[in-house]
């Protein structure tokens, strides 16, 4: 390494450490399971996004055995080259039904997924409505597009009005939105937002992340409000609820086509391999054959919920299976996650950059797969905690 760039590295990671952003990969094990490892220690896992358990289910780890052994490891190749298999063309029907929209893409993750999006359908002269929760995939997708990126006020119609207001009639303009949002693990409202985008011409995409197989009997927070039609580009991954690996974009035939001929994301990229190919089209059909396992899910989240607030958490505007325990300052949210530990669980502790300053939180992840042992596990915890004393 020459010594511009060394001493460039060297003050960059200085300047995280000052900052006390300095992060670093966990020693953990099992991280998708009901309880993961962590150093060693078994610990009830509220991190993972495995939000409906089906990442070690049977029936997706048979999918993917099976998948291997018609398909083998890897793809070989991007999908517009020789990577594509019949596997996907099932998986993009599925979609298709799953969505009810005439055409879907599997995309390698919901990363790749909202930048190929976002690039193929923004150029310089686009103006790109965002959500300011919007999720990082979704600004770097505006970033690679170069278009004008316009940040309006957290899930804030008013704002976003007044924004719109301002933009000239003739630009092209397109609203993205996560619809639930993965660090507050509340809901865009979506029904003002498609309201918004008909009155001022906008193309809307959203980004079902979170909510799919959850929400909406496993469909999404579109589904769930009837909204479906109204969308451009519904944008999701098999990455959290489903269990395993991959994105997806559903929508016209013309969108799809585009995608296929301008995403950078797409086309240059190796195909999704077999073993995940095969898990994705199993956790579709898992989450068609019971759609009231989200339903269950969102009422043991409210449960815990609850349950906080009278003890006096935070949690923010949360409605569904992501709570935040908002703590305010990175410390103070290191020293419960610390405190959770030696109870047995293991939460996620997010501090700025990835939330705003003073927001620093835990993020509980509420899993359908709980009983009642995880579910008085996690209230007689957050009881010891007493979040009045422990400052
Ligand atoms: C809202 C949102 N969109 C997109 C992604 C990216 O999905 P994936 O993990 O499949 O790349 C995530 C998760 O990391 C997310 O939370």
């Amino acid at each position: 390494m020459s010594e511009t760039i060394y001493s460039r590295v060297k003050n960059g990671l200085d300047r995280i450490k000052r900052e006390g952003h300095l992060r670093s990969i966990p020693n953990i094990d099992h991280g998708s399971d009901l309880y993961l490892m962590h150093t060693g220690k078994r610990l009830l896992n509220l991190a993972s996004n495995n939000y409906l358990g089906l990442a070690g289910s049977e029936s997706l780890k048979q999918a993917a055995i099976q998948s291997v052994q018609t398909f083998g490891a890897s793809s070989g190749a991007s999908r517009l080259i020789t990577g594509n298999y019949a596997l996907y063309g099932e998986l993009e029907q599925s979609l298709r039904s799953f969505k009810k929209t005439p055409a879907a893409l599997a995309m390698n993750s919901g990363y790749t997924a909202n930048l190929g999006i976002i690039s193929s359908l923004a150029d310089r002269k686009t103006l790109v409505f965002s959500d300011r929760l919007n999720h990082a995939s979704i600004i770097d997708g505006i970033i690679l597009s170069r278009a004008e990126h316009i940040r309006y006020r957290h899930a804030d119609p008013e704002h976003l009005e007044f924004l719109l207001q301002k933009a000239p009639e003739q630009a092209q303009k397109i609203l993205i939105t996560d619809s639930v949002f993965s660090m507050d693990g509340d809901r865009a409202p979506l029904s003002e937002l498609v309201l918004l985008c008909k009155k001022h011409k906008v193309t809307l995409i959203i980004d079902e992340a979170h909510a799919t197989g959850v929400l909406g009997l496993g469909k999404g927070l579109a589904a769930d409000l009837g909204l479906d039609q109204e969308i451009d580009a519904h944008m999701g991954t098999f990455s959290k609820a489903l269990g395993s690996f991959g994105g997806y974009v559903a929508g016209s035939r013309e969108l799809i086509d585009l995608l296929t001929n301008r995403a950078r994301s797409l086309i240059y990229s190796t195909a999704l391999p077999p073993a995940v190919v095969g898990a994705n089209l199993e956790a579709l059909r898992q989450v068609e054959a019971h759609p009231e396992k989200g339903e269950k899910l969102l009422l043991m989240a409210e449960d815990i919920r609850l349950y906080l607030n009278n003890l006096g958490y935070d949690t923010g505007s949360s409605t569904t299976q992501i709570i935040p325990v908002i703590l305010g300052e990175s410390r103070r949210a290191l020293r419960f996650q610390g405190k959770l530990m030696e109870m047995g669980i293991y939460a996620g502790a997010i501090r700025p950059p990835t939330v705003a300053r003073n927001s620093a939180r835990l993020r509980l992840c509420i899993r359908a797969d709980m009983g009642d042992p995880e579910m008085e596990l996690i209230k007689n915890a957050f009881k010891k905690l007493d979040h009045s004393r422990e400052k």
